[in-house]
């Protein structure tokens, strides 16, 4: 520990972050009165990329405040979570114990997400998930303290059946990494697929995060199905696309997807990702001044283009804002805290959201193509969609 870490600027807490997975363990406690914010991210592996815009968007969504929560300074720890499910417990325990931090924002991914929310209900710590969509943290395991500012699994893509169906897409192929956000996506398609009267003729999967798509592609066009849908993200995202056109497919069998396929990677995958089509709960192009000026924003303090998760990361860091300002900064105040959280309208670039009961946005969802690296807006493809919080019972 030094005490260069101590006074890392924001810049280069973000590059240190991305380059070497930088920890920042044990900062001296005597400081009183600063709040203590945790962050529990991905900054190495398939999803290093989404851990930084999210963590971008947390600051700027804090600095455009003046910095500070609910009038008290901030005092930053971190830890990379390596998307690494078998570590969660332990890494949000680091952040719990060791730093003792007043909240915790993370994850990315599903399995890591379940570590944390065993630490956040054992221990009460305020939990922000900015991006992870696993079931549970809203529904059976929905817990007071714990509010999602992002998505559940099932959510996007339970607005995309309909609107391959509507493209006259009647068989698909389902391909995805198998864990927990693969899977409760999977659920949300067939759901919306075959009740708008698609057929799933096969289910494909690899593990995360796997990225040997060429025996699955092989299977794909063997099948013939009239389209194709899928969940993936991060780098294998780009990677999939990319192999997807490689293998022949792009133009013959129109790939689909949760928007996740298309965020972030654009650059990476270049002209195979065109004509992609995908729902999402944020689009590059939304035309609203709110969305122009967020955008123009990140932009110019990052020197690259926000994409959802760094949306995402910006809705949590106005929501912790919010709260924090309601009760002044006391964020012991935990009933008036969570009141306040629980009732916010988050003006965000996606479009103004608000909380459900379990904790989870109630959002519009787009329908979205890529055209020159941009995901251009088609319609709104559901209207407010809430999650179903089933089981969710909180206290
Ligand atoms: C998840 O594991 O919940 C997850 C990861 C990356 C995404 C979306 C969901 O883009």
């Amino acid at each position: 520990m030094t005490t260069r870490r101590l006074i890392l600027t924001r810049s280069a807490a973000i590059v240190g972050a991305a380059s070497t997975g930088l920890l920042l363990p044990q900062i001296a406690r005597a400081q009183g009165n600063k709040v203590r914010v945790g962050l529990m991210l991905p900054y190495t592996g398939t999803f290093a990329q989404l851990g930084v815009a999210i963590e971008n968007g947390v600051r700027m969504a804090i600095d455009e405040k003046g910095g500070k929560l609910g009038g008290r300074e901030i005092e930053w720890f971190k830890v990379d979570d390596e998307s690494e499910p078998s570590k969660g417990v332990e890494n949000a325990t680091k952040l719990v114990q060791r730093d003792k931090v007043d909240v915790l924002i993370g994850t990315v991914h599903s399995g890591v997400q379940m570590g944390i929310q065993k630490v956040a209900r054992d221990s009460g710590v305020l939990n922000l998930i900015p991006n992870a969509g696993v079931h549970a943290a809203t529904r059976s395991l929905c817990a007071p303290n714990v509010f999602r500012t992002s998505f559940t699994n099932s959510q996007p893509t339970l607005a995309l059946g309909q609107a391959m169906i509507a493209k006259g897409h009647k068989k698909a192929v389902w391909i995805t990494w198998k864990y927990a956000a693969g899977d409760e996506a999977f659920e949300g398609f067939r759901d919306s697929y075959t009740k708008a009267g698609g057929t799933i003729v096969k289910e494909l999967g690899l593990p995360f995060p796997n990225v040997e798509f060429q025996a699955l592609l092989t299977e794909i066009a063997s099948l013939k199905p009239d389209a194709v849908a899928c969940f993936f993200a991060g780098g294998g995202a780009a990677k999939f696309i990319r192999d997807y056109a490689a293998a022949g497919l792009k133009g013959k069998i129109p790939l689909y997807g949760s928007g996740f396929l298309t965020e972030g990677v654009l650059d990476a995958a270049g002209p195979a990702a065109d004509g992609i089509i995908t729902t999402m709960h944020y689009s590059d192009s939304l035309d609203t001044p709110r969305n122009k000026q967020f955008r123009l924003a990140y932009a110019t303090t990052f020197r690259s283009q926000p994409d959802v998760y760094a949306v995402q990361g910006y809705d949590t860091g106005l929501l912790l804002a919010q709260g924090a300002a309601a009760v002044k900064g006391d964020l012991n105040n935990k009933q008036a805290l969570y009141k306040a959280m629980e009732s916010a309208v988050i003006d965000s670039p996606r479009g103004k959201w608000t909380m459900s009961k379990s904790h989870n946005p109630v959002q519009d969802i787009y329908l979205r193509v890529v055209e020159n690296k941009e995901n251009k807006v088609l319609g709104v493809a559901a209207k407010a969609l809430a999650d179903s919080g089933a089981g969710c019972k909180m206290g």
